[in-house]
């Protein structure tokens, strides 16, 4: 299913080797997940049927999440270690799961062919929101769902400072690009999405830079 969208060679450039937070990841997942993340995983995942295309897929913590509805998964992953370890992790899911290479801003995968788009933890790492975001709506069927459950900017004005300034200075360098102050919703609406449901929550539940969260389902109309 995965075929060339816009080009054949998919632009890797500045997402794909991130060695050491590739090697930590995997650990630092599993943590969040028993801290609560995974129960999220498996509320957005549990409507989805027929073609996903999941973004950033990483070691593939979501792939056991997928629902028999789900007919095909195509896990788009720039990372080399993440893309093997979610090999792995496929091969050992309950729907059909296929490992690809490629990025958000540049998605390997035709016009309109996917059922629904699927971005856990990822946004905040892409280099081109808004050119992510155009990518989702692109491979989407009309009517189809993109749903994301991602930390995000601060409501209040005293901790979105102190992401603003953590963005600019080490934070990106130390966890393989990420962005703690970014909006993914303002990102939808700019792209044409409708917001179909929100819901906003702390994990961990005392407040940080990086425990703010969304968990959204947007639709292409
Ligand atoms: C924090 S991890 C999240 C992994 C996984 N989605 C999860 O929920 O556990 C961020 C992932 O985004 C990937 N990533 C970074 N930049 C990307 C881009 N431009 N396009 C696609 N994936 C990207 C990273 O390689 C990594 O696998």
């Amino acid at each position: 299913m995965p075929s060339s969208g816009r080009s054949a060679a998919p632009d890797l450039r500045g997402n794909a080797a991130h060695p050491v937070f590739a090697r930590l990841y995997a650990p630092v997942r599993r943590i969040l997940d028993r801290a609560g993340f995974a129960a999220r995983r498996q509320r957005l995942l549990a409507e989805l049927g027929g073609v996903v295309v999941e973004v950033g897929a990483g070691d593939g913590g979501n792939f056991a999440h997928y629902r028999a509805a789900v007919t095909q998964v195509v896990a788009v992953e720039p990372e080399p270690r993440l893309r093997a370890a979610a090999g792995s992790a496929g091969s050992r899911a309950p729907v059909p799961v296929v490992v690809v290479a490629g990025v958000a801003e540049h998605l390997p995968i035709v016009d309109a062919r996917a059922d629904a788009v699927v971005f856990t933890l990822v946004l905040c790492s892409v280099n081109q929101l808004d050119r992510a975001v155009d990518e989702a709506f692109r491979v989407l069927r009309p009517g189809g769902r993109l749903v994301l459950a991602e930390h995000v900017r601060a409501p209040g004005r005293g901790w979105a400072r102190v992401q603003d300034v953590l963005d600019a200075t080490i934070w990106p360098r130390i966890s393989g690009g990420c962005h703690l102050g970014r909006d993914p919703r303002a990102a939808l609406v700019r792209g044409g999405f409708e917001i179909v449901s929100e819901e906003p929550y702390r994990l961990p539940r005392r407040a940080s830079p990086v425990s703010f969260h969304v968990s959204l389902t947007a639709r292409k109309p």
